[in-house]
């Protein structure tokens, strides 16, 4: 696990060059006061603590498995113990669990062990406090999501692991929430896997304290053909998510979906990057989940894509056409009520769309792809901003979804203005399946 500081700075050196080099011109068309940022680099400072011979745990994260119970994954250098104590009171651990072991290899690279220990059942909107493979000198703890309404949602998308990835970690970790959700583009290794030990290092103070649940982007892929030809390989075993649990199991971890707050909310988690055409499996477990989604108890109904469905930037245009052909008639016949994708390194709120127009019954789209990755901002948008696009801009940050009761949900975006957090556009979104008009 451990990368020298000559690889280090040689692969530092190489990024920095390749994504100053790869910067599109700054554009002059300024709409509004604020002066965007140029990119950060990837951060190079996140040091492997080797001195324990290999044991102590790290890149601890926690992600929610049916209705009371919580994975956490984290990963030591050398063998240890899959078992995580937790209790109620800190010092305290009258439970314990083990799990699972797994590594991978790719290309040269040998992963640590990969630890996966499923804890539970657990009270809801509870404090927890846990320590991993017996590690008696770090204590960490989460908050069990609530079991009812009101619920917080985090969404933030292309995070990487730069300057700002950090300021928008801090955004988040200042806010009151019980779930982040991630619509793809995580750590930006890029065939590189130590930057997925680096990454994982960087989120854990926020992932191991709430559950991050997340869908595949594009840089998770990570297929060298020949070499490595099974794609998200350090994906799958790194961010295992709960694919076979719930209502309906998808037998991948590229797609899945589980419900929070009793039931008020059914997220669903989609793959943007694995077959979803239809007679594809994603498609037919799709259905199969829609057709089971009750919205008499469902008030708010949510999936995540990467590559958007709607976009008026210039960047990737065009990329999410055909998974919306495939499967937007099927959201929009269970009056999903918001569609989160990220891709696009910028923000954009649509109304409610269907079929390329604005349609009452239709999602509200949003594109929250401005975690602050590496290869920076899409700052240039088409002309005219299209009728359905209601607010765009090319910034970093991330989003906040509260939904506050069975009718009402209040989305915030929070932008990174020069390091500090500012709503910079917020809406309510009302539940479709308190809409009597699109249920006749
Ligand atoms: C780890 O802790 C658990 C629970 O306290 C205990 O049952 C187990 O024997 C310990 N394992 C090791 C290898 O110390
Ligand atoms: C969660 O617990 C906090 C503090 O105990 C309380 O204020 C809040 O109302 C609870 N939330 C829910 C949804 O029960
Ligand atoms: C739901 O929340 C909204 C926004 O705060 C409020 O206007 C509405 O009255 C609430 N509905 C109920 C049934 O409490
Ligand atoms: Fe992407």
């Amino acid at each position: 696990m451990a990368m020298t500081a000559n690889t280090a700075l040689v692969f530092f050196l190489l990024v920095a060059g390749a994504s100053i080099l790869s910067l599109p011109p700054p554009s002059l068309a300024v709409t509004s006061p604020y002066v965007r940022p140029k990119p950060r680099a990837t951060l190079s400072l996140l040091k492997d603590d080797d001195d324990d011979g290999g044991r102590k745990p790290e890149q601890v994260h926690i992600s929610a498995v049916g209705s009371d119970k919580m994975r956490v994954t984290w990963i030591t250098g050398g063998d240890a113990p899959a078992t995580v104590e937790y209790g109620t009171t800190s010092g305290q651990y009258p439970f314990s669990a083990t799990g699972s072991t797994n590594t991978y290899s790719y290309v040269l690279y040998h992963s640590g062990n990969i630890h996966d220990v499923v804890i539970g059942p657990l009270q809801p909107n509870t404090t927890y406090f846990y320590r991993c493979s017996n590690d008696t000198s770090r204590e960490l703890s989460f908050r069990t999501p609530p079991a009812s309404l009101p619920f917080k949602f985090v969404v933030a998308g292309d995070l990487g692991q730069t300057g700002w990835t950090e300021s928008t970690l801090r955004h988040i970790g200042g806010a009151d929430y019980d779930m982040l959700l991630l619509p793809g583009d995580l750590s930006y290794a890029d065939l590189y896997q130590p930057r997925w030990d680096t990454y994982g290092r960087l989120v854990e103070p926020l992932a191991s304290a709430r559950p991050w649940m997340v869908t595949q982007g594009n840089h998770e892929v990570e297929k060298i053909p020949l070499v490595e030809p099974h794609p998200f390989k350090a994906y799958n075993t790194r961010w295992r998510m709960p694919f076979d649990a719930g209502a309906s199991p998808s037998g991948s971890n590229l797609y899945y979906s589980f419900d929070v707050a009793g039931g008020a909310v059914h997220v669903i988690m989609l793959g943007s990057y694995t077959d979803y055409a239809a007679g594809s499996a994603q498609h037919r477990w799709l259905r199969r989940d829609l057709a089971g989604v009750d919205r008499a108890k469902a008030a708010f109904v949510v999936a995540l894509v990467h590559a958007p469905w709607y976009n008026s930037n210039e960047a990737h245009q065009g990329e999410g056409d055909d998974m919306r052909a495939a499967m937007e008639e099927l959201l929009h016949g269970a009056r999903v009520d918001a569609v989160f994708a990220g891709h696009v390194h910028a923000y954009e709120r649509f109304a409610r769309v269907y079929g390329g127009k604005e349609d009452p019954c239709g999602a509200v789209h949003v594109t929250i792809g401005d975690g602050g990755n590496r290869e920076g901002l899409a700052e240039k948008y088409g002309d005219p901003q299209p009728a359905e696009s209601a607010f765009r801009e090319a910034s970093f940050g991330h989003g906040r979804l509260e939904v506050v009761n069975a009718t009402h949900a209040l989305w915030t975006w929070h932008r990174n203005d020069d390091d500090e957090a500012v709503v910079a556009d917020q809406t309510w979104i009302t539940s479709l399946a308190s809409n009597p008009a699109c249920n006749k």
